[in-house]
């Protein structure tokens, strides 16, 4: 992945725990120096390893490591750094996920070759809505319901999120959730 998810995962680190957990985690994750270049893509080793690491020397789970940093990658990377994008994707949430992939789309300009994930937002007859998500790479799930409790918290909704389907292939991973805000489950 990019190195600039590299980056927001040493920015969570600091801000939470300070730079002496971050020497831990990046001496236990055997990471070098020169890969926290924002503009520059790696393997996807290096973003396991930092999520193992950072797991084991905070003693969480990997699932929980990924969960909170799809929150910070919201409210925070995503805010501080890409706020224009943010915006220009949606005012609130339901049409901020249906165009999430356009988002994604446009920056393919910035990220050359690049690897995002698809989601696509399907509206039942009750209200509730599916989310499907589908990427390349398997695991991330858990940082997608991190990812959907940011944009919870950002646009200011109660957002009930649950895994209703994963998929493993040789394709990747298609992972299918039932999302319901508090005003829709209110109708009883
Ligand atoms: C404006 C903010 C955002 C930017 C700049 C951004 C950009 C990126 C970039 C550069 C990657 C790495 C892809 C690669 O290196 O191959 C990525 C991955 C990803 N993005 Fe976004 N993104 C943003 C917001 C979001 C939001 C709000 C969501 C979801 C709700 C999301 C979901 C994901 C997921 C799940 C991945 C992991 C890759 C995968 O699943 O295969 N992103 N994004």
């Amino acid at each position: 992945m990019y190195g600039l998810v590299h980056t927001a995962i040493r920015d969570m680190v600091l801000s939470k725990h300070g730079p002496v957990v971050w020497d831990k985690i990046k001496t236990e994750a055997g990471v070098a120096d020169d890969a926290f270049l924002a503009m520059q893509s790696y393997d996807d080793s290096v973003v396991l390893s930092l999520v193992a690491a950072a797991a084991k020397v905070l003693e969480i789970s990997a699932a929980e490591c990924l969960d909170a940093f799809g929150q910070f990658w919201v409210l925070d990377t995503a805010v501080k750094h890409y706020g224009n994008m943010l915006d220009s994707c949606g005012h609130e949430i339901w049409g901020f996920l249906q165009n999430l992939d356009s988002m994604h789309d446009r920056m393919s300009g910035t990220f050359h070759g690049y690897d995002a994930p698809s989601f696509y937002l399907e509206e039942n007859s009750d209200g509730t809505h599916l989310l499907h998500y589908r990427s390349s790479r398997q695991g991330l799930t858990p940082f997608v319901i991190g990812l959907l409790k940011g944009l919870a918290i950002h646009f200011n909704t109660k957002l009930g999120i649950s895994v209703v389907a994963e998929e493993l292939s040789d394709a990747g991973q298609h992972t299918t959730f039932s999302l319901e805000t508090e005003d829709l489950s209110c109708r009883g």
